[in-house]
């Protein structure tokens, strides 16, 4: 069977997490956060004390690694690193500080993008990322680009981790975003960018509703 995939890609805080997940939920497709990967791997190296720049060591222990994405009843995702649920665990600041260490490197790239491959073979899947639509899926059934103004994004993000820390401040998140947006646009392999048949959507002024609609009118064609 050919299975079918619908590709988002974006920065930070544009709405991907929220659309793919409702837009997989309609369409009754499996939702794939690949930066939940990324994620994971980077909480097991932290624990481990593995040096973020030791590509050989970062491949050896993601070749260990069995990382799962599990869909709950709700439609809520647990992301399982060696038979533990860490779902809030990669969240934390620390992890958000340093994945895009592990991100940046080629060979752990290529590894990820297997597995999210391979997890395309089996499934129909909604799947989110930055390299999705260019490197990942190149021949998804649809792509699109989710983007949203700066101020925009620093305010979702803001309200979004306002309610995990109440002391978290927006200067903060502001740097971080920015700081964010350009170690994804600027890394040499796979950074962030559109691709050339995506469709791209300004989110800034939209409800998720109306995006997740936008989308569906896009693939019904
Ligand atoms: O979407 P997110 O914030 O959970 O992504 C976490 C990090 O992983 C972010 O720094 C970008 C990176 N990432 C990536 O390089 N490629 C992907 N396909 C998904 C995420």
């Amino acid at each position: 069977m050919k299975t079918r995939v619908i590709a988002i890609d974006g920065p930070a805080g544009a709405g991907k997490s929220t659309v793919a997940k409702d837009l997989a939920k309609k369409l009754k497709f499996i939702y794939l956060d690949t930066g939940a990967m990324y994620r994971a791997l980077t909480l097991k190296a932290l624990r481990r004390r593995i040096p973020l720049d030791d590509q050989k060591a970062l491949v050896s222990l993601l070749r260990d690694t069995n990382i799962e994405i599990k869909s709950q009843k709700d439609g809520r995702l647990s992301i399982i690193l060696d038979n533990e649920d860490v779902t809030p665990l990669i969240r934390t600041n620390k992890v958000t500080e340093n994945v895009s260490y592990v991100a940046k490197m080629p060979k752990v790239r290529t590894i990820m993008a297997g597995l999210q491959r391979k997890f395309g073979k089996k499934n129909n899947i909604v799947v989110e990322g930055r390299d999705i639509g260019t490197v990942v899926f190149p021949n998804a059934e649809k792509k699109f680009y989710l983007d949203a103004d700066f101020k925009e994004r620093v305010r979702r993000r803001y309200k979004e981790l306002k309610e995990i820390d109440k002391n978290i401040i927006e200067t903060k998140i502001k740097r971080d975003l920015k700081e964010r947006d350009t170690k994804d646009l600027t890394r040499k392999v796979a950074p962030l960018k559109k691709a050339e048949d995506a469709i791209y959507l300004d989110t800034t002024n939209l409800t998720i509703e109306e995006v997740v609609q936008d989308i569906i009118k896009e693939i019904n064609g």
